[in-house]
């Protein structure tokens, strides 16, 4: 017989995706450049994606197929203002068409400004390196709540400041892929500036408008970082990066307090509270080794040995979802959103096993009185993977890239019928009842 897990009611379960991952056609970003620069590993492209551009009514009806609370999606600023100041009426357009359709379905829109793409005006003047990005991204923001303000309450600033920063200027798997760690640091510092302005102009200009309800955070990439060894030096690389990855992002953005390196612990815009929730996007777990090899400057990251792992090379590892939501809620008691969860399975083979196991560490967390609010999976469809291109297949729905035919995977079924009875199965045979 089967054994169920009972999901709780006021938990909204809903799907994750970027503008630039799915919606294809615009050539006016950093990322279409990178692209055209032949700089994505499998040699394909974003300029066509998943066409969601061109099948948003389409997407939305499986949304509603699968029955989801909500649904988390970003603006593409590039598409909102292709010059500086100068913002495109037929964006702006195509996006409220978008949000009053989801609205009328009855899924919860959470919205995303800035997920790792961004106009070239903007990457060419020194994108988040250079200070007047706080302006810029202020502007953006402050026209696309008084356009959609009416329609959306819930607001995330910037999606997975760490990343960004991390793939653009260490790793340099992503734009401009100019490695230098002091670009790192000016770019922290001005993302989370930029998030502390937006965060005041989202509530005043919402507020103006007659609304109480904003909502407005920060989607953190945050992993389980574990030293490889007790050795002191692997433990000291472990809680550097934990610090230059996590906690900087996370004192700032939420708490306003610029820590070292990027500040001497002050407020330069003040002290307070700059998120209404903790946002989490949680996929795996590094095992961190101490190394003198400059070109691994946050340490060496290696995987469990043994682990079972994703096609990413990813630990799966579902623990730790409830380890760093536990850690982060007695830090910073506000009720969590899982912006992003999910996997790399082009076969499908362990996406329902890790759709289970996940949701099952969301119930324990609520058990033990842990606010976890909504749960993101990442992602609804197949998209652009960044860098490594389309052939990475994160979606509950299959695209196939010839034909642009969407086709809901068996784990698609699963969440479906999760969402639907709010029940986790005991095991991935789950059969619909
Ligand atoms: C990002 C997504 C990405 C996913 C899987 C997150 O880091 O926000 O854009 O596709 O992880 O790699």
């Amino acid at each position: 017989m089967n054994k169920y897990w009972q999901l709780p009611q006021d938990l909204l379960l809903g799907t994750a995706t970027a503008s630039l991952q799915i919606e294809g056609g615009d050539r006016n970003n950093n990322w279409y450049r990178f692209c055209e620069e032949g700089r994505i590993k499998d040699g394909t492209h974003c300029i066509i994606a998943a066409d969601h551009w061109n099948r948003v009514e389409e997407d939305i009806a499986l949304m509603k197929e699968m029955h989801q609370d909500t649904y988390r999606m970003s603006l593409e600023w590039s598409r909102i203002e292709q010059e500086a100041g100068v913002f495109n009426e037929e964006a702006l357009e195509h996006y409220h068409d978008e949000l009053s359709k989801l609205v009328a379905a009855g899924i919860r829109p959470c919205v995303t400004l800035h997920h790792f793409s961004h106009p070239l005006w903007l990457e060419n003047a020194g994108g988040w390196i250079d200070q007047r990005v706080v302006a810029s991204f202020v502007r953006y923001t402050a026209k696309v709540i008084q356009v959609f303000g009416g329609l959306v309450s819930d607001w995330v600033t910037i999606n997975e400041p760490s990343v960004y920063l991390y793939e653009g200027y260490i790793e340099v798997n992503a734009p401009p892929a100019k490695s230098n760690i002091v670009s790192y640091m000016k770019g922290a510092r001005n993302m989370i500036a930029a998030h502390i302005e937006a965060y005041k102009t989202i509530h005043q200009i919402r507020q103006s408008m007659g609304y109480t309800d904003t909502r407005v955070g920060v989607a953190n990439h945050i992993r389980v970082f574990d030293p490889i060894s007790t050795d002191i030096r692997d433990r000291m690389a472990s809680g550097i990066l934990d610090h230059v990855f996590h906690r900087i992002f996370l004192e700032g953005m939420i708490k306003g307090n610029f820590l070292f390196p990027i500040g001497l612990g002050g407020y330069p815009y003040g002290q307070g509270t700059f998120c209404d929730f903790l946002g989490i996007n949680y996929y795996s777990r590094d095992r961190v080794a101490f190394t003198w090899n400059p070109a691994n400057a946050f340490g060496k990251l290696t995987v469990e040995q043994g682990a079972p792992t994703s096609e990413m090379g990813w630990e799966i590892y579902p623990e730790g979802l409830y380890l760093v939501c536990a850690r982060l809620y007695a830090k910073y008691p506000m009720p969590i959103f899982i912006t992003e969860n999910g996997i790399c399975d082009a076969t499908d083979e362990k996406r329902s096993q890790f759709l289970i196991d996940h949701l099952k560490q969301v119930i324990r967390l609520r058990e033990e009185g842990i606010s976890v609010e909504r749960y993101y999976h990442w992602s609804l469809i197949d998209n652009f993977e960044w860098a490594e291109g389309l052939s990475r297949r994160f979606g509950l729905i299959h695209v196939d890239y010839e034909t642009l035919q969407r086709t809901i995977r068996p784990s698609g079924r699963l969440y479906a019928q999760i969402c639907k009875d709010r029940l986790v199965p005991g095991e991935a045979e789950f059969v619909s009842k």
